[in-house]
């Protein structure tokens, strides 16, 4: 592709150059994929309200996400398996991550390992934890957070159990992918990925294998989920991981403003408002839609972000509008990633941040701080609760 413009670009490259296996398993949402969908159909429906006359000289896109400075709010989301769709595709993320000014997030389930994302990587990153049954892995996971210096830990609640995706089934996802017939066939056309995976080391769930007892079939990311994920996690168990990290605690997986309340009167630096991409609760809310009703309930007393369904900077200046401080891409950066390794994330966050940037002054602001409910149209319904 000559020119690239817009983060679909990007996915056209990424679907023709990563297996067909790790297309799909981030390509996805749970059961019907009805969320999945629900997210970015609901951001199309707001309007940015067009403005003339203003002066848009001197524009900032900066801004700070719990007390960090941050070239725009925008941070990357923890993706499992991220060094599946790229060689080493989350030192590659973060890399690009730091030199660009926005916060990376590495997951539980990644490929690269906490100690070989902080030793390529210049700045401290923020750590996505899964709560598993195994108690001293929890606490060793969190100790190596901290000996990392990871700046932020960010608690994933809405994942004690797996929702289910048709195609990961289908296609008998795993890391590194089973060498079948129908999977040799599709990577014939994929060599470079099949090139760069067989000169990297890092091929297994990093932050799990030779750490993590008595598990099973590392490979499966199903089946160490239906194992190993604690279905008994509660506010409880969250107030003694809070204890034994000790630092910035952002919840991830909120969606409901009773939820949000309670995560705002046990002093969270900040929720993030997310169905996880559509790959959960499948018919939940879409994020943005519920994201009115909960900063209108905790936004004076915790730091409310959002992430599901933004594909652009326009959708970044959406959620700022309705009340976000700070926001989260995750498959938006995975096309990025896929399609051309860090450049290609570099690139993601190049587009979104001048796409945030033109909209803002369109709609007559300067400072991306100053975004508010008076730069959007909203349909008639938007702000009805659902009950
Ligand atoms: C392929 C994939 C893997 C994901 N893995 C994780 C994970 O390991 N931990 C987590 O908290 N969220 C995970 N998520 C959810 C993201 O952090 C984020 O909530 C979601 O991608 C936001 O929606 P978007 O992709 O529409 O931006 C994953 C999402 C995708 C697409």
């Amino acid at each position: 592709m000559a020119v690239i413009t817009c983060i679909d670009d990007l996915k056209t490259l990424y679907r023709r150059r990563v297996p067909r296996m790790f297309y799909d398993y981030a390509e996805s949402g749970s059961y019907t994929e009805s969320t999945f969908r629900e997210n970015c159909s609901d951001f199309a429906r707001i309007r940015p309200r067009q403005r003339v006359a203003v002066d848009m000289s001197g524009r900032s896109t900066a801004s700070a996400m719990i007390g960090q400075n941050v070239t725009m709010p925008v941070a990357l989301a923890p993706v499992g398996m991220t060094g599946m769709q790229s060689a080493d595709g989350e030192i590659k993320a973060a890399q690009a991550a730091h030199k660009f000014g926005v916060p990376f997030t590495l997951s539980t389930m990644s490929i690269c390992s906490i100690e070989d994302v902080a030793a390529a990587t210049q700045a401290p990153f923020w750590f996505q934890l899964y709560v598993m049954r195994d108690q001293d892995f929890l606490e060793a996971i969190i100790e190596r957070a901290r000996r990392a210096n990871c700046s932020a830990l960010v608690l994933t609640l809405d994942l004690q159990i797996l929702g289910q995706r048709h195609k990961d089934l289908k296609n008998g996802l795993s890391a590194p992918p089973k060498m079948t017939l129908p999977v040799m066939l599709d990577l014939a056309t994929r060599w470079r990925w099949g090139l760069e995976m067989l000169r990297t080391k890092r091929r297994f769930f990093g932050n799990i294998v030779g750490h993590a007892k008595g598990v099973g079939d590392p490979s499966s990311l199903i089946e160490w989920t239906a194992q190993q994920f604690d279905p008994q996690l509660d506010w409880d168990k969250i107030a003694r991981i809070r204890d034994l990290w000790g630092g910035k605690l952002i919840l991830k997986g909120i969606n409901d403003a009773e939820d949000a309340r309670i995560a705002a009167d046990f002093g969270a630096d900040a929720i993030i408002v997310s169905n996880h991409g559509g790959r959960q609760l499948d018919g939940a809310v879409s994020s943005i839609r519920m994201l009115p009703e909960i900063v209108a309930a905790v936004g004076d007393r915790v730091e409310v972000h959002l992430d599901s369904g933004i594909r652009s900077g326009q959708d970044v200046l959406k959620a700022l509008s309705l009340g976000a401080t700070g926001t989260y891409i995750g498959r938006a950066f995975i096309y990025g990633l896929g399609a051309m390794g860090e450049a290609g994330v570099t690139k993601a966050l190049d587009i979104i941040r001048k796409e945030l940037d033109i909209t803002m002054a369109l709609c007559g602001e300067r400072d991306v701080r100053n975004l508010g409910r008076h730069n959007l149209l909203l349909p008639p319904d938007f702000l009805t609760p659902w009950c």
